[in-house]
C-alpha cells in the first residue's frame, strides 16, 4: 500500500519513539503447541492505553507539512473510543478545537475519557457507522478538518496516512524480534491496522510474508462477513460486543482491497473467547482489554479448539511454529 519512501519516513518520524514491549511466552506457546508466542504490548502508547495514536500523529504530521492544518484548525471524527481519544489528546497539545463523534450505547467510561482530553462529544443516533456519517456531515457543515481513520469512496487520503503511521507497530517489531514470525493474527474493526500490518509485511518479506489471519467480534463481523460472501456487506444495528473498540459495520474503502489481496484468513471471535483471552494474559502479567485481546483469542481457539483443525493445517501451525499477536488495548 505504500511506498518505500513512505515506510522509511513513518520510522524517521518515530525515531524518538519509546518502544513498547515484544514478549515471548516459551511456556503458553507450548501449552498451544507451537514453537513461540511473541505479543506485541500496546497496552501503552505515548501515554495513551492503546496504538491508535501512532496512526493519528502521523496523519497530523503530513497535514502539516502541507500547510492544511493551521493553528486555528478545527478537528473531527468518530470513533468507538481509542482513534476518539488520539485525535482529542493531540489536538489539546497543538491548542486545537476537537469534536468527536461516538455510537450512542458509547459507555460512559469512553465518553468521559475523551471529555478529559479536552474535546467536545457527540453521541450519534445510531452505531459506529452513523457516528462515522454524522462526523462526515457535520465537519462538511463547519469547515471542520476530519481526521478520519476509516475511508470510503472520495476520502482515502488520511485514513491512509493513519494506516501508515500503525506499521511502526511492525517496524519496531522488527528490531526486537530475533526471527520474524510464521503466522500473524491481527484484530479488525474497519480493518486499518490489519491493512497497515498486513502492507508491512508484504513490503518486507514478499511473497515469503508470514500466513495472516484476520480476526474480528463475531457480534460485529464485518470484514469476515465480506471475504465470506464476496460482497459488499453493511452490518446494522448496534453490533454491540465487550470488544467494544473493534465494533464497525463496515470495511474502510481504502483498506479493503489490500487485505483482500493480503490475508489467508479469517476468524470470528466469539464474547466468551475474548474474555478467556484476556484472562490468560493478564495471569501472564500482560493488562489486556477485550479488544486489545481479541488477536490472541483467535489464535488460542485456533490452537484449541477441534472444529479449527482446518486453520491449523492451511497455516501449517505446529511444534515449529512462530506465532505473533497484537495486544492493542489496555484492560480499563
Ligand atoms: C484497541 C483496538 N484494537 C484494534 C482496533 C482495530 O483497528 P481498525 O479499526 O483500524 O481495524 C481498534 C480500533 O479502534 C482498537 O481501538
Amino acid at each position: 500500500m505504500f511506498s518505500a519512501e513512505e515506510y522509511a519516513d513513518v520510522e524517521e518520524f518515530y525515531a524518538q519513539e519509546r518502544p513498547t514491549m515484544l514478549h515471548t511466552f516459551p511456556s503458553l506457546a507450548e501449552k498451544l503447541g507451537l514453537g513461540e508466542l511473541m505479543v506485541k504490548e500496546e497496552t501503552s502508547r505515548q501515554g495513551l492505553p492503546a496504538f491508535k495514536v501512532l496512526g493519528v500523529k502521523y496523519a497530523v504530521e503530513r497535514l502539516r507539512r502541507e500547510g492544511r492544518l493551521p493553528p486555528d484548525a478545527v478537528v473531527a471524527c468518530a470513533t468507538d473510543g481509542n482513534h476518539g481519544r488520539a485525535v482529542a489528546r493531540v489536538a489539546a497539545r497543538l491548542g486545537m478545537e476537537a469534536h468527536i463523534f461516538l455510537p450512542a450505547h458509547a459507555s460512559e467510561r469512553r465518553i468521559e475519557s475523551i471529555r478529559g482530553e479536552g474535546a467536545h462529544v457527540h453521541l450519534a443516533v445510531g452505531n459506529y457507522d452513523e457516528a462515522v456519517r454524522q462526523a462526515a456531515r457535520e465537519s462538511q457543515a463547519h469547515g471542520w478538518v476530519l481526521l478520519s481513520d476509516t475511508s470510503w469512496p472520495g476520502y482515502e487520503e488520511i485514513p491512509r496516512w493513519v494506516m501508515a503511521g500503525y506499521t511502526h507497530i511492525l517496524a519496531e517489531a522488527s528490531r526486537q524480534w530475533i526471527e520474524p514470525p510464521d503466522v500473524v493474527f491481527v484484530q479488525a474493526g474497519v480493518g486499518g491496522l490489519a491493512c497497515g500490518a498486513g502492507s508491512w509485511f508484504a513490503q518486507q518479506f514478499g511473497k515469503w510474508r508470514p500466513f495472516l489471519a484476520l480476526c474480528q467480534a463475531a457480534n460485529a463481523a464485518c470484514i469476515v462477513e465480506r471475504a465470506r460472501r464476496g460482497v459488499a456487506v453493511r452490518l446494522e444495528g448496534g453490533l454491540e460486543t465487550v470488544m467494544d473498540c473493534l465494533s464497525a459495520g463496515e470495511v474502510s474503502y481504502a483498506a479493503w482491497p489490500v487485505i483482500e489481496r493480503l490475508y489467508d484468513a479469517y476468524v470470528g471471535v466469539e464474547e466468551e473467547e475474548a474474555v478467556e483471552a484476556a484472562g490468560v494474559l493478564r495471569e501472564n502479567g500482560i493488562p489486556a482489554g477485550y479488544s486489545g485481546a481479541c488477536g490472541f483469542a483467535a489464535l488460542w481457539a485456533t490452537m484449541r479448539q477441534e472444529n479449527m483443525a482446518g486453520l491449523r493445517a492451511a497455516a501449517g501451525m505446529g511444534k515449529g511454529t512462530r506465532a505473533m499477536v497484537i495486544v492493542t488495548e489496555a484492560q480499563a
